[in-house]
């Protein structure tokens, strides 16, 4: 597997990493799942075809979920109760702002002790709580990905510190 380029990891609350396969990525989603705890939000942005459920996909097995997980683009939401932490995997796409994703019930996910990973996040942005960690995924070659996280308040931060020093050791 190709190991990782960190980028840039100029700020405490931003982090900016190339992916150069799909098991990068996906290895990226596992070791972001070993730092979660009930109640984190994961907010994932960026075109089609920029990995996003990849990321997904790692970060579920990372949590030792063993079902296949695929893009809930038409059904909005995908729920895996089986493993470390619940996952609730939603996808934004088909909402077309923060009135109708409080409508689909999008509460009753990021209120309860799972974690929460929204595809097309910025679609609804102002549905989301305060405190999440974005993911901005960019294309850029056929089998290259810039992620850059940023952290959006004191949980987030914390989050994103733990994966710097699991990518450290
Ligand atoms: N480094 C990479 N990381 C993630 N996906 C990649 C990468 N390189 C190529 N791909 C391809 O890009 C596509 C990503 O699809 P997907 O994860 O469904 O994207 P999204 O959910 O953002 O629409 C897949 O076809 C995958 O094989
Ligand atoms: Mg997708």
């Amino acid at each position: 597997m190709d190991a990782p380029t960190v980028m840039s990891a100029s700020t405490r609350v931003e982090l900016e990493i190339k992916s150069e396969s799909v098991e990068t990525t996906q290895a990226l989603g596992a070791a972001l799942a070993a730092q979660l705890v009930p109640g984190d939000v994961i907010a994932l942005q960026g075109e089609l075809g920029t990995g996003k459920t990849n990321f997904v996909q790692g970060l579920a097995r990372g949590l030792g979920i063993t079902e296949d997980v695929n893009s809930p683009t038409f059904i909005l939401a995908n729920e895996y109760p089986d493993g470390r932490l619940p996952l609730y995997h939603v996808d934004a796409y088909r909402l077309e702002n923060a009135s109708q994703a409080r409508d689909f019930g999008l509460d009753d996910y990021l209120n309860d002790d799972g974690v929460t990973v929204i595809e097309w996040a910025e679609r609804v942005r102002d549905a989301l709580p305060q405190d999440v960690l974005w993911i901005e995924f960019e294309y850029l070659g056929e089998n290259e990905r810039r992620l850059v996280l940023r952290a959006r308040g004191a949980r987030a931060a914390e989050i994103l510190d733990g994966l710097k020093h699991a990518a450290r050791n």
